[in-house]
């Protein structure tokens, strides 16, 4: 049996309006793939937007063994930078290195099919607007692929940021700083970010937000039961009309769908 063919069959466990729950991570990471391969399949140039983090490591690990199975082909795709830290001294662990090591190698995707921030752009605000140029003419995106942060952030879009912005420079929360350690084998300072704004997630197509593990319980039991907050950036994911939100037991655990 191909992945593909175990993705077709998986139900969901329990399922309410764009929350779905899969018994494990490795279930949720499977229907994560399964949603990502069909954009890719239908749409063989789609323009996909994938996120840093330990959630979707598992999602990564299958794209690569569907597309080494034959059920899908990046060849085409092209891919945006979701988000990059500022002022590192060390950029050897940034965002775009941890795609690169995790997918973009191991999936053959070519650097001219990613659109990167320059992170040493003498004027970051000209470098967003860049990134908002090249979505202008080559968007939206089709798939967006998004982590929770444990402060409910999206991307770099922290509590209490507008979203109304495009891409934007954000100064990182406490929370962002010291969660943001785990990227990095050293003690690094982390200040300041470049993100894709909420304007351009709520613009894209389609929205999977993956939300896995006990330690996440809270930060999804909040999502669930708030309406749209701005002090809650994942809560804008409720006015997107195609915006799916694929939880694990452990990261629902304090949710009764
Ligand atoms: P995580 O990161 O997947 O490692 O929990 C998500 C985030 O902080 O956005």
């Amino acid at each position: 049996m191909s992945l593909y063919s175990d993705y077709l069959s998986l139900k969901a466990e329990k399922t309410s309006g764009q929350f779905s729950v899969y018994v494990d991570d490795e279930k949720m990471s499977l229907a994560s793939t399964g949603i990502i391969a069909d954009t890719v399949r239908m749409k063989p140039d789609a323009l996909l937007c994938l996120p840093s983090g330990s959630t979707p490591l598992g999602t990564f690990d299958m794209l690569c063994r569907m597309q080494e199975e034959g059920d899908i082909s990046f060849a085409r795709s092209r891919f945006m930078q979701l988000d990059e830290w500022l002022s590192l001294e060390d950029e050897s662990e940034n965002c775009q290195h941890f795609l690169e090591k995790h997918f973009y190698h191991r999936a053959g995707i070519r650097a001219g099919q990613i659109y990167c921030f320059n992170t040493h752009a003498a004027d970051i605000r000209e470098e967003c607007l860049k990134a908002d140029a090249y979505l202008e003419a080559e968007g939206p995106v089709d798939m967006m692929v998004l982590g929770i942060g444990m402060n409910g952030h999206l991307g770099l879009n922290e509590p209490g940021i507008s979203w109304t912005l495009k891409t934007t420079e954000v100064v990182l929360s406490d929370t962002t700083r010291s969660v943001g350690q785990k990227y990095f084998s050293e003690r690094t300072t982390l200040t300041r970010g470049m993100t894709l704004g909420m304007t351009h997630i709520l613009a894209s197509k389609h929205v999977l937000l993956q939300i896995s593990g006990a330690h996440k319980a809270d930060i999804a039991r909040q999502l669930y039961t708030s309406g749209p907050d701005i002090r809650l950036p994942a809560s804008a994911l409720k006015t997107h009309s195609d915006a799916e939100i694929l939880m694990d037991r452990g990261a629902a655990s304090k949710i009764c769908l």
